[in-house]
This record gives C-alpha cells, structure tokens and sequence, in this order.
C-alpha cells in the first residue's frame, strides 16, 4: 500500500456564529477540519503540530489501527497529551474499513471544534455494492458554543450540575436560516435532477443525538462506521453522537430548494439535559431555470422525546454479509459481560451542588466511575509501571435490580471511582450486553470501542434476560458498527473477536458523560505469533 503524509497544525482562529466572534482551536485553520480522503488498506502519516495554547490529541474515530495503539489518541489512555509548542508524528492505519469515519480531538472537549471526516475509497480495481455516485459530499452534524468549550465544561464540572447546553446545531460548520443572523453563512448543496449524491454524514456534536432528513427527499442508508448495509430506506435517521452514515440521496423531485434539517433527539427530563431545540438546516438546491417556493419546505422529524423513533435505524440495520463482505461475527462467545451504564447523582455538603435536588452528576459503567490517570495506560502496560490502574474490572458480576424500574433505592445512585480496566486474552470471543439503567434517569447512550469494530446481535428495551434475548439474536447478517446506542432504559448486545492487541478505550460518545466517568478500557494481550503482537512504540511519544 501507498504512505501520504498530510500536515495538521492545530491553532486557533477567530470564526462568527449567531453574530458573536469567537476565537476557537481548529486544524490548518478549518471549521470543521479538512478532510482525508483515503483508499482501503492504506497507511497515512499525520504530522500533528501544537500552535495552540493548551493540550491535544488527534483519534481517528474508527480505524482499527491494527497491533499499533500508539497514535490512537485518546488522551491518559494511550498517549500523554501533545503540549503547546510540541509534534507528535502519527500513523492512521487502515485496513478492512470502507465508506465514512472521522477524525477529533481527544483531549477535555476541544473535540467540539477540532474534527473532521475520514473519507475511505474502495481499493483500485474493486467497487461501491451501490451504483456509483455522481457526486458525495461529507454532512457534519455539530454544536456550536458561544462560550469558550473548555471553560463551559470547567464550569459545569465546578458547579457539579449540567454544563451549559450548546447555542446552535450545525450543518457543515453552520447553524443555518432558523437561527438569528445565520442565514449568509447556510450550507448550500447544489443538485442535478436525476443524478444520485452519497451524504457522508457524521454526527461530530459533543453531546446530542440528532434526528436528521430532507424534505420530500427519502434517504437509503447503505453504510455505517466505515462498512457497508444492506440498503435502507427511510424518511429520516437518527444518527448518535460519535456514528457516520453514508447515504444515498436520489435528486429526484420537482426543481426547488428544500431544507435539510436536524433536531435533537432527547427523553431526559428537563434539570438534566436541558438543550436549544432550534432546526438547523442545510439547503438542498437544485440547478435549472424556476422560480423556488418561498421558504424553502421542512422535513417533517420526529419529536424530540420520540424513543421509538429514535431505533428505526437500528431496527433495520444489516450488513451485506456475501462473499466480497463477509461476516465474521463468534457464533459463541468465550468472555461474556454485562456492562451497565447509569448517569449517577453524588450526594454535596449541604446538598449545595446544581445537580439534581442539589447533587452532583456522575457516570458509571457497572456503578464505577472511571478515573483519568496521569500516566496513559498504554505507557503503564507497555513498561510494567504499577500503581496506574487496576486490571480486575468487572469485580464480580453488577448488581441485580430492575434496571429500567421507575424509581431505584439511593444505593444504586452512588458510585464507586477507580481507573478500572479489563483484559482480554488474544483472540478470545467476547459478548457485552449494555445495559441502560433509570438510576438517575433514563437516556440512551451512544458506546464506542476504538480498535474494534463490532458486530451489533440484539436489543431491546427493559432489562436484558440471557435465557430468552440471546435466542433472538442476528448472528446472520448483525451489522459492524463502532458507535452503538444503548436505547434509553433498554440494552444492546454486541461481540468481537479480541484479535487487535494493545489497549483500547470503551466509552460513551456523549460527552458530558465522559467527563462524568462513563468509561472504561480493555488491554488485549499478545499473541504468540509475533504477527499477533504489538508494534513497538514510536520515538517521538508526548512525554507526560
Ligand atoms: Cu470518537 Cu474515543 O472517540
Ligand atoms: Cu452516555
């Protein structure tokens, strides 16, 4: 395969939304950042430069990086942040993966700005298993702050209550005509009748789920987190903080303009996910001679607390599981866990914290919530330091409740922290069964595995039964996805093959829930081959 090497320098700029000028963190001086176009298979070489004032790690949303955790970049997992004034060369190691991911920032929530797609064609000689596209054009979905991202995570974390909610959605960078003194900046998408456009769409927002669609326009998904579906028709999606979708839009209506539109999908009640509930909205124009209705129309889109809406993806998702994509999903699996994940309430002196009834939130996976190290645990792993983390998670199996009952007894809201990691022997078959709980409140929760992706087997709403659930699993065609939401008050069931040494980062996608604690990470050991182990690290590592 061929090696690029593309230049990131990240620094600030100033940029204007919603009439107030700002000054934010991007890449080369982007909003959003630029986008990698890559073929299957290839390696690039990344050479991230600090010009910014404070400190940052690159990810790559979804590439594997086989046997190389080294640049995979969350930051105290697997590298020590790159400082001010600093260079860190990295490598984005492609292999089976095809069709959309992304890049971001991995350090506090420098994410919100520093972020871009990751465009990946089919190798030379090979094809898409649609008719060709005329045209693709990358859609981010985002979240725009007037403030300062980091303060206002400070800010929250300070006060222990929710962090301010976001002052505009986005689409490619912009709020669109719906927000005040957006209207100049719209993203236009100019079409052709008849001819076919794939929307590469990401959803790089920080914290919301996101309904999206396109007036009089039906959508057919035919791939997602970087590996082709089965095609899917729909009206609109629902896309999770952290997924890609790539799909096919037919320009196949009157000549008009018509919006294209996302609204945020959310069941969590008022004092703990509070949000603008603007559209924002994109134009889809079409070229020719007419004279366009005034105002372009609005998709219709669920409502915001429409639960049952927000799974019609999921319900329909396959992958093409034929002989060019095969599917590889453990028929059974050697490591079953069942990981539980709550939004949690600590009790505050005089119960003067701006949580819930004067608490402090938190986040938990099987009632632990996770610790930042100073040291990444992939330095701590890789040269035996101890003290960094402990390797015994989880301890025993979760506590048994009704997960998803209307009110919990207080002991289920407090939990425990700790810098908990799991390991996995190499190549063992693993099954996680998330499961959402109502300890605080009920919400769904996008999970996401770097190094992996993963085969998606089941879900459900309630609380998971392992004697009848498994029986109705997809071990047939489940689709392979890196970002999943675990349905609020219900589970998702997921298994890989731990075949990709090194340590990977397990955690929420929402990432007021990060800061909270909903993560956790699992070391994947050798093999005995030495094409079953680890690389060695490079010599530039950020020091910490
Ligand atoms: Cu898209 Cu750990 O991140
Ligand atoms: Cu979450």
């Amino acid at each position: 395969a061929s090696t690029r090497r593309l230049t990131f320098v990240v620094r600030e700029a100033s940029y204007t939304r919603l009439c107030s000028p700002k000054n934010i963190l991007t890449v080369n001086g982007q909003f959003p950042g630029p986008t990698i176009y890559a073929m299957k298979g290839e390696t690039i070489i990344v050479d991230v430069y600090n010009k910014g004032k404070e400190n940052i790690t690159i990810h790559w949303h979804g590439v594997t990086m086989p046997r190389y955790p080294w640049t995979d970049g969350p930051e105290y997992i697997t590298q020590c942040p790159i400082q001010p004034g600093s260079k860190f060369t990295q490598k984005i190691i492609l292999s089976t993966e095809e069709g959309t991911l992304w890049w971001h920032a991995h350090s506090d929530w420098t994410r919100a700005t520093v972020h871009g797609a990751i465009i990946i064609y089919p190798k030379n000689g090979t094809k898409y298993p649609f008719d060709k596209p005329d045209t693709e054009v990358p859609i981010i979905l985002g979240e725009w702050w007037k403030n300062d991202v980091n303060a206002v995570r400070d800010e929250g974390l300070a006060t222990g209550g929710d962090p301010d909610p976001s002052d505009a959605l986005l689409i490619n960078g912009q709020p669109g005509d719906l927000y005040p003194c957006s209207k100049s900046g719209t993203f236009k998408l100019t079409v052709d009748h008849g001819k076919t456009y794939l929307l590469r769409i990401i959803n790089a927002a920080l914290h919301e789920a996101l309904f999206f669609s396109i007036a009089k326009h039906k959508m057919t998904v035919v791939g997602t987190d970087g590996s082709y579906t089965k095609p899917l028709t729909r009206d609109y999606i629902t896309i999770f903080p952290g997924q890609t979708y790539d799909v096919l839009l037919e320009a196949n209506q009157r000549p008009d303009h018509y919006y294209m539109a996302a609204i945020t999908y959310s069941v969590a009640p008022k004092y703990q996910d509070f949000y603008d509930n603007t559209t924002t909205t994109a134009i889809v124009q079409y070229n020719g001679y007419y004279t366009p209705s005034s105002p372009p129309s609005l998709p219709h889109l669920p409502a915001y607390n429409d639960t049952n809406a927000s799974v019609q993806v999921m319900a329909g998702l396959r992958s093409l599981a034929d002989a060019e994509h095969p599917c590889n999903v453990p028929l059974s699996t050697s490591t079953n866990l069942i990981y539980t994940v709550s939004v949690n309430s600590y009790p505050c002196v005089n119960n003067s914290c701006a949580g819930a009834n004067g608490t402090r939130f938190s986040s938990s996976i099987n009632n632990i919530s996770f610790d930042t190290p100073i040291v990444d645990i992939l330095q701590a792993y890789y040269y035996n330091i101890s003290g960094v983390y402990g390797d015994k998670f989880p301890s025993g199996p979760p506590l048994v409740f009704d997960f998803t009952a209307d009110y919990l007894p207080l002991i289920y809201q407090l939990p425990s922290s700790g810098t908990e990691v799991r390991v996995l022997e190499y190549n063992s078959t693993v099954e996680i069964v998330f499961q959402g709980t109502n300890v605080l409140a009920a919400t769904h929760h996008p999970m996401h595995l770097h190094g992996y992706s993963f085969y998606v087997v089941g879900w459900g709403f309630g609380n998971f039964d392992g004697n009848r659930d498994p029986l109705r699993y997809n071990l047939v065609d489940p689709p392979f996805q890196n970002t999943i939401s675990v349905p609020s008050k219900g589970w998702v069931a997921i298994r890989f093959e731990a075949s990709n040494p090194g340590v990977w980062f397990l955690h929420c996608h929402v990432e007021r829930h990060v800061t909270w604690g909903m993560e956790t990470a699992f070391i994947v050991k050798n093999g005995k081959h030495p094409k079953a182990q680890m690389l060695p690290p490079p010599s530039d590592m950020p020091p910490c």
